[in-house]
């Protein structure tokens, strides 16, 4: 199965559909012997080196990389998940889906996304409408057009005004027939303390639709008018918001970061608006959080280089530097763009030229470079200060993955700071790196296709698969391939089962999901089963009483698992939760790829035909799978 749709299905379309014709609506293709060749909508060409097989049913650009099928293309071009795309392309061949069953629970959970993100919709449109047209969007106009933005603007990235009542949104839903439970949920609306009714989050507020990739709207973020306090509100996580997985204007960005091949970082909704202004697309922003490697793997998958535009001040440079660790853990380039103390890119291009941008641009220098500056120059010429500024440094530059880059960083650390090499490279890391080097060996994947599957947080929910089938449990996993587990994968189960213990809500996800399905550690599992048949209805499990039931090795592992990592506590289950499954599945899936490599060597070497058609079937299916989450 595919999503939920049945391999036949997906066939059938695949096979009914003329990629030719599919690519030509979007591409000006010409004929070429027996392809069709174009320019390549995947990155910025002057001559055409994309080309469309009509007898293949496959697409290749021989000047970045990108290639596959129909699938693959509109998955690529819209940044579609898998089955998006099948609903996508039957479509457009005329045949209708059978969705098979799925569970009860997940029926529920999509149904109520589907319900959220309408009554989002339908929100963005009230506010739009009133900040394009309704008399009581005046104040929203006329501070747009203070800070020289055009009704252009407005409908490209479908700003709206709230307006001042207490009740302008909570009375348009009710009236449209949305329950305000509903509402609520997504945050617009709140309970009144006294009485009855809901009043609006958003008051007197220009609002921006924070979009998906797929253009829905998944949250807004509201700035006040004047500099009345808090300056942005911004809607609650929520089922369909997830903070640290989205980025404020890629939606809009995307297409011209990726024929850029590079994108720019800004901190704020304003910033992506002015870089846009300018005639700067490629930019994205972190919705007011430190960058998350969920939202570094987004910007991955559209550009292979990225360069911060912080606000110039100590907040904007330490931001920059924090961002720096993501990136190194991304493997993804990054750089800093400096502007003049003080400004932020919408001052800046008030009194610049786009020209003086670009040239701004140019001058971008790698944050590892600026990094080392900056600590080596605060250390002054203390021996002790300078000593400790380049172990901070050290400690960086043992995160760079390319042996080359590291070497030279070496080299300009030793010769800025006047510490000899040898000893630089001999010092000993200061409590633990956060991440060990992968030491597995992967396989390349496609050049410039999504970026390879890796046990990185997925990139939010956007490329989400809710159907994704899940019940393939461990249980079956060979011992060897068990104990190839990522870490990434084991830190995941761990966290499970320490929230477990601290919420009846995950105990009772776990239950949903199976807990076979869920620890692949046979440990872990007991673990979590001792949790689940605690009959206690209590929020908290006695985790204490619990120890007295089991034996040495479980209890001393449980009491290592409950006194690590105390801030968890604090966060969000739900989110929390979620996280932790998606990495179990990635990981799942990897193991199940690795598998299947192996099984389909067997099968080559042996001649079966049969089963190597069968692995290859999955594994294709399975990688682009991986490649979506
Ligand atoms: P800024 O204060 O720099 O705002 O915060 P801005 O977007 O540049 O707006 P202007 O140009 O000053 O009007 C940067 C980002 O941090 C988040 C928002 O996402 C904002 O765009 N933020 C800021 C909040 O979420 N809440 C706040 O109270 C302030
Ligand atoms: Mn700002």
């Amino acid at each position: 199965m595919a999503g939920n749709y049945s391999e036949e299905q997906v066939r059938e379309i695949r096979e009914r559909c003329d990629i030719v014709e599919l690519v030509g609506t979007r591409v000006q293709l010409k004929r070429s012997g027996a392809n069709h060749t174009g320019l390549c909508p995947f990155h910025q060409e002057k001559t055409p080196s994309f080309s469309v097989n009509s007898a293949k049913q496959i697409f290749h650009c021989f000047g970045c990389g990108v290639g596959g099928d129909a699938y693959s293309f509109l998955m690529q071009m819209d940044g579609l998940a898998f089955p998006d795309a099948v609903r996508a392309l039957a479509e457009r061949v005329g045949i209708q889906l059978e969705v098979q069953e799925a569970d009860p629970e997940t029926l529920r959970r999509r149904e109520e996304r589907e319900r959220l993100l309408r009554i989002n919709e339908v929100a963005c449109g009230f506010y739009h409408s009133i900040l394009l047209e309704a008399p009581e969007g005046a104040p929203g106009r006329r501070y747009l057009r203070q800070r020289g933005y055009d009704g252009e603007t407005a409908r490209r990235f479908r700003l709206g005004f709230a307006p001042a009542a207490w009740d302008a949104l909570a009375k348009h839903l009710e009236k449209k027939g949305f329950d305000a439970q509903s509402v609520r949920k997504v945050g617009l609306i709140r309970p009144r303390k006294e009485g009855a009714g809901d009043y609006d989050l958003f008051r007197n507020r220009l609002l921006f639709p924070i979009q998906e990739l797929q253009g829905r709207v998944v949250a807004f973020g509201g700035r006040a008018l004047d500099d009345s306090l808090p300056k942005y509100i911004n809607s609650p996580e929520s089922p369909v918001y997830h903070k640290g997985g989205i980025l404020y204007g890629l939606y809009q960005g995307r297409e011209v970061m990726r024929k850029q091949g590079e994108g720019i970082l800004v901190e704020g909704y304003f910033d992506v608006l002015a870089l846009h202004r300018a005639g700067f697309e490629q930019v994205a922003a972190p919705c007011g959080t430190a960058l998350t490697e969920d939202q570094a793997q987004l910007l991955k998958r559209y550009c292979g280089r990225v360069l911060t535009l912080f606000d110039q001040d100590a907040a904007g440079e330490k931001a920059s530097y924090k961002a720096m660790e993501v990136f190194l853990q991304t493997e993804l380039p990054a750089a800093m763009i400096s502007l003049e103390q003080g400004e932020d890119p919408d001052s800046f291009l008030r009194s610049h030229s786009a020209e003086d941008f670009a040239e701004k641009v140019l001058q971008a220098r790698p944050l590892l470079e600026g990094f080392m500056e900056k600590m080596l120059r605060e250390a002054g010429d203390g021996i002790e200060e300078k000593a400790r500024a380049a172990e901070k440094v050290m400690a960086v530059i043992r995160q760079v993955r390319s042996e080359i880059e590291r070497s030279l960083y070496l080299k300009s650390l030793a010769a800025r700071s006047g510490i000899d090499q040898e000893l630089l490279a001999r010092m000993t890391p200061k409590g633990a790196p956060k991440k060990a080097p992968a030491t597995r060996d992967k396989p390349q994947e496609d050049r410039n296709g999504p970026p390879p599957p890796d046990e990185e947080p997925y990139s939010g929910f956007d490329g989400r698969d809710p159907d994704m089938p899940r019940p393939s449990a461990f249980a079956s996993a060979p011992r060897k391939v068990q104990r190839s587990m990522s870490s990434r994968m084991e830190k995941a189960q761990e966290i499970v089962l320490k929230i477990m213990a601290r919420s009846s809500y995950v105990r009772q996800r776990v239950r949903e999901a199976g807990a076979e399905n869920l620890f692949a550690d046979a440990l872990l599992l007991s673990l979590a089963q001792t949790f689940l048949s605690d009959p206690a209805p209590e929020e908290w499990l006695d985790t204490g009483a619990l120890c007295a039931r089991i034996d040495e090795e479980h209890k001393s592992r449980l009491s290592s698992i409950l006194a690590q990592d105390a801030e968890l506590l604090e966060e969000d289950f739900v989110v929390l939760f979620d996280d932790c499954l998606r990495a179990v599945e990635k990981g799942r899936m990897r193991l199940r790829k690795d598998e299947l490599m192996r099984l389909q060597d067997e099968a080559s070497r042996s001649g079966d035909i049969e089963a190597l058609s069968g692995y290859l079937m999955e594994l294709t299916k399975i990688k682009k799978i991986l490649q979506n989450l």
